[in-house]
């Protein structure tokens, strides 16, 4: 039998939670989720559970990061399903507002320029940031806002999200926001298929085409451990292997550098990252993987 995880359903609930067992000398570590939970999330959970005494983990569908015409209305929500996944995770607390409760009074015209936002800066304007306008003055708005309502010392993210969190961290460091940023690993399906909540989505052949991502990530990634140095090379065989999927239509495909996501020439002493977004059918899907760091003679 495992402890049921308490339910905040406001900021005030979840601050108040969170500065008792702050001032008992627990470290309180938060997972940022929109929910529909899969192994990746609980992979944060498991992480911050080894490394925190308490662990809040939020669900919110955060209207502001979806720009018109994208997936808010249709992205999968189980809030029964979730809680009892993060029960069996050893969570504590969740925090699930409303986005009333979220963003309060305006909630209703979140656009209508009267609240405060965070601007991401150059790192949300690329990739995602450039296909999606607005999705990353979104996603600080509210990781700084769940900062705020549950004042954590730590907070996990997948690196699924690679440009999530690079924005992120540099948000909470140039913010002062005395929270550690902890990356993890991105969780795969045994086929290769990065965990995203969105994969419910998937049609069954869209399900199997999808793995071309990370098969073109990892003929990429080949390349250039056999010392390939090219961008143009490596990009080149990716594209011949992503073209075998007519269901999927890449939208970008870049190898950048890893910290400041600048799209490299030829791979060198910088750590480097290839970054890849597709569509298939109605869903976008994004991953990436590292690349082996390149010695020159
Ligand atoms: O990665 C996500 O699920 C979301 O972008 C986040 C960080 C929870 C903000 O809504």
């Amino acid at each position: 039998m495992v402890d049921e995880a308490l339910v905040a359903r406001t900021p005030d609930e979840i601050r108040a939670l969170s500065y008792e067992w702050r001032a008992a000398g627990k470290t309180v570590g938060l997972v940022p989720t929109m929910g529909a939970l899969h192994e990746g999330h609980l992979s944060l959970v498991r992480k911050a559970r080894s490394e925190c005494g308490k662990v809040i983990v939020s669900v919110f569908v955060n209207p502001t990061q979806f720009g018109a015409g994208e997936d808010f209305d249709t992205y999968p929500r189980n809030l029964e399903n979730d809680r009892e996944l993060l029960s069996e995770a050893g969570c504590d607390a969740i925090f699930a507002p409303g986005v009333a409760e979220m963003y309060g009074e305006g909630s209703t015209d979140l656009s209508s320029g009267e609240r405060t936002f965070v601007e991401a800066g150059r790192l949300g304007d690329v990739f995602e940031g450039k296909d999606r306008p607005g999705h990353f003055r979104g996603v600080a708005t509210v990781v700084a806002m769940l900062m705020g309502a549950a004042v954590p010392h730590r907070a996990y993210f997948g690196e699924k999200d690679f440009q999530q969190l690079k924005v992120i961290g540099r948000m909470a460091r140039e913010l002062h926001m005395g929270v550690e940023i902890v990356g993890c690993p991105t969780v795969r399906e045994s086929d290769g298929l990065a965990m995203s909540s969105r994969n419910a989505n998937l049609g069954s052949e869209e399900r199997e085409a999808a793995t071309v991502l990370h098969r073109s990530l990892e003929a990429g990634a080949k390349l250039a451990a056999d010392g390939e140095k090219d961008v143009s090379t490596i990009l080149r065989r990716m594209r011949g292997v992503l073209d075998g999927e007519p269901l999927v239509e890449p939208k970008y495909v870049a190898v950048v550098d890893a910290e400041t996501l600048e799209a490299l020439e030829s791979l060198g002493e910088r750590s480097a990252r290839i970054l890849i977004a597709a569509r298939v059918g109605s869903v976008r899907l994004i991953d990436n993987i590292a690349l082996p760091f390149v010695r020159s003679e």
